[in-house]
């Protein structure tokens, strides 16, 4: 999500929850600032969301945010949106009320951006009416209101109150930022590299990182599509807002592709399958004997391929990472595997390939028309490729023969 977000900390015990939050909206792009209370830095430290974040911290009116002249109209400018996380009761008292008493409630008041509000605290304190009656001024602007969780509460009662879990709270941002290209529609992605087991210990991978099929699930999420990312081996953090699905082998990851498959719009196979895995794996640990060992492997099965004979009206979108002869392998990939659209690069150039952030890539078309990119973040790429899927889908790219 390359959005600004604008934390604001207000004083309740779930501050540290928020911790998080911040972690997770900056790992999934966002530039992150925050601002607190003097009771919520009784909480939690500034110095713990700065270091996350990698952004100042503001607290007082008058005297820190060395860089900003007017902290709280540079704060409010440099918001897409102000989270307020946790919101006490008396914070929302002072919002709907127009209070602006401290930083963060001034700079609440001198902003006109989206307002995402996340109430915690006591149940009979968010029951009591001036709490409810403060939340329905604050939704009649336009506020949106998270909705707290039941459960556990830190006064050692149980009730509504709870604030929501951080990946819920991130997922409700992202969420009010979908542009909204693929709202209705379902997206399975594929991700990662398959691990073909020799033995309990050892396997066969390869050097996929997953991070263009991770990109490509988030731009999916990003446009509102309910999104299904099923990974292989990656050390990525799944994006937020989607159904998770982690798996090992290619035979695993063909059957959980082809439960998803009758549901889905389109289906983007970035991940890296093994061509072969091996045929008997050990029961146990292969030892150390033999100056020679010889694994046999079979062939897996192509599940883009599987997908192409099986494909109804759903968009197919492969990869060809090659190291020669990109556009020519790409094609015949494209034909057999009866694709709408196959994203081809050349693994060995500097700046595309494995682990790298970049990617240089080309789009080849059925029709045969072919788009060139320069080099890019792989998130643009991702951008670009749902962009595309989404036009096919509204029909504002029109679906060509072979
Ligand atoms: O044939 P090749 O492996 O080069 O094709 C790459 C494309 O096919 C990728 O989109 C990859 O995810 C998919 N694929 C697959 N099953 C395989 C091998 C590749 O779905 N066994």
């Amino acid at each position: 999500m390359q959005k600004n977000i604008l934390i604001g900390v207000t004083g309740g015990i779930a501050a540290y929850k928020v911790v998080e939050v911040a972690s997770r909206l900056k790992k999934s792009g966002a530039n992150v600032r925050v601002m607190m209370t003097r009771n919520a830095a009784e909480f939690v430290s500034p110095r713990t969301f700065q270091e996350i974040t990698g952004n100042a911290v503001s607290v007082e009116m008058f005297g820190d945010a060395a860089n900003f002249h007017v902290a709280h109209i540079a704060l409010a400018d440099f918001a897409d949106a102000i989270l307020i996380a946790p919101a006490t009761a008396n914070f929302l008292a002072k919002a709907a009320y127009g209070i602006a008493d401290d930083l963060l409630t001034t700079t609440v008041i001198a902003s006109d951006k989206p307002l995402l509000i996340a109430p915690s605290m006591n149940t009979k304190m968010f029951d009591n009416p001036a709490t409810q009656a403060n939340l329905n001024i604050l939704r009649e602007r336009g506020a949106i209101i998270l909705e707290p969780a039941t459960g556990e509460l830190a006064c050692g009662t149980s009730g509504k109150g709870r604030l929501p879990e951080p990946v819920e709270i991130c997922a409700a941002v992202e969420k009010f930022f979908d542009s909204g290209n693929l709202r209705g529609k379902k997206i399975l992605v594929t991700a990662g590299g398959t691990v073909e087991a020799i033995d309990p210990v050892r396997y066969i991978g390869n050097r996929s990182s997953g991070r263009m099929g991770y990109e490509i699930a988030r731009a999916a999420v990003a446009a509102g599509a309910e999104v299904v990312l099923i990974s292989g081996k990656s050390e990525l953090e799944p994006p937020l807002g989607l159904k998770f699905v982690k798996v090992e082998a290619a035979v695993e990851m063909r059957e959980a592709v082809l439960a998803e498959f009758d549901s889905v719009d389109a289906v983007i196979m970035s991940a890296a399958v093994a061509d072969y895995r091996v045929k008997n794996p050990a029961a146990q640990k292969i030892k150390k004997s033999a100056d020679t060992l010889t694994l046999e492997l079979v062939k897996n099965p192509d599940i883009l391929r599987e997908l192409g004979g099986l494909k109804k009206s759903q968009v197919l979108v492969g990869f060809a990472a090659e190291t020669q002869n990109v556009l020519d392998y790409a094609r015949k990939k494209l034909v057999e595997k009866n694709l709408d659209f196959i994203v081809a690069n050349d693994v060995t150039a500097a700046g595309a390939g494995f682990s790298v952030a970049t990617n240089i890539a080309s789009i080849i078309w059925r029709g045969g028309d072919v788009e060139n990119f320069p080099k890019m973040s792989k998130a643009e790429l991702a951008d670009k490729i749902i962009e595309r899927v989404a036009d096919l889908l509204s029909g504002d790219k029109k679906f060509l023969p072979l």
